[in-house]
């Protein structure tokens, strides 16, 4: 696996790649890789001849507050387990390699990115969204992987592909889950032994949402009795939304595809899970 730090040198080496033909695939990441990360390269391994996966801890994403300082960098331990993968190159900028110090331009998704997450993390989805634009213009792949896990994520990056007519087929790949049910995520790490089984609730709570919207129970009980068995388990809940699963907006009694959007708080951990499901007519 080709280790990588500059833009030149990355596109010296897609250059070559391109001009024998091959296909890329990309994966971005923020490192400390887990299971889910990892899906995301076998995945990517189905769709070109060439995989490239970044790993950057991007500060636009984290508001005033936040982990960025504390996020855990765990380089050696990750291009060990993306060479395993069969990774063809790891692409490990700089922030000056990525951002100048004048930069002028943010890329914003108007209304999904001001929603649920992009509500309590003002700033948050403005941050990713312009960091994968400029990723993908570095880059330039055919496809690129995101994990379902982080739902609204996926959203506004398709939104962001579709209105800038980007040239990257993006894939949504399945959340991959802890046996207790857990959404694999680098932030479990913060949870403590105890929290970590609580942790698992949320999953369970979201299942449990899903089985009594599918048996009819009116949404705006399901949310709030959802709430209230999360907060009895001790988090504390940014949101429990049952939503359209293309735009988001709540779901109405019409809607078929669904997703349950939450986001808890477990002592110092935010963490966020969804279900996505088809409710028959
Ligand atoms: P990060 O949290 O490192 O996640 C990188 C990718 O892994 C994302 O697409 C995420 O959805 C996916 N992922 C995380 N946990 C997963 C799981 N349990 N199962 C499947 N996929 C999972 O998301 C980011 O980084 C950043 O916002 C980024 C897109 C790299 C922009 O900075």
């Amino acid at each position: 696996m080709l280790i990588v730090n500059t833009v030149s040198e990355l596109r010296c080496t897609i250059k070559t790649w391109r001009q024998a033909g091959e296909r890329i695939a990309f994966v971005p990441t923020m490192g400390n890789l887990h299971e889910g990360h990892i899906r995301l390269v076998t995945e990517a391994k189905q769709h070109a001849e060439r995989v490239v996966v970044s790993i950057f801890v991007n500060p636009t994403q984290f508001g005033p507050g936040e982990d960025f300082d504390s996020y855990p960098r765990t380089e050696t331990e990750d291009q060990a387990k993306l060479a395993a993968a069969g990774a063809d190159l790891l692409f490990l900028p700089a922030v000056s390699d990525v951002y100048t110090s004048d930069a002028k331009t943010t890329v914003s998704v108007s209304g999904l990115s001001t929603i649920y997450c992009g509500a309590a993390r003002p700033g948050h989805f403005d941050g990713v969204a312009t960091v994968v634009c400029k990723l993908f213009n570095i880059v330039q792949p055919d496809s690129a992987l995101f994990g379902r896990k982080d739902f609204q994520q996926l959203a506004v990056i398709r939104t962001m592909v579709r209105d800038l007519n980007i040239p990257v087929d993006i894939v949504g790949v399945d959340t991959v889950r802890e046996a207790s049910g857990l959404a694999m995520s680098s932030r479990n790490g913060y949870l403590s032994v105890q929290e970590k089984q609580t942790a698992a609730q949320l999953y369970q709570t979201l299942c449990a949402a899903r089985d009594a919207v599918l048996v009819g129970k009116p949404y705006a009980e399901i949310e709030q009795l959802s709430l209230r068995t999360l907060q009895a388990a001790g988090f504390k809940p940014d949101y429990f939304a049952i939503c359209r699963s293309d735009d988001l907006a709540k779901a109405g009694s019409q809607d078929i595809q669904l997703v349950i959007l939450v986001a808890a708080r477990l002592g110092k951990t935010r963490l966020i899970d969804n279900i996505a499901f088809s409710r028959a007519m």
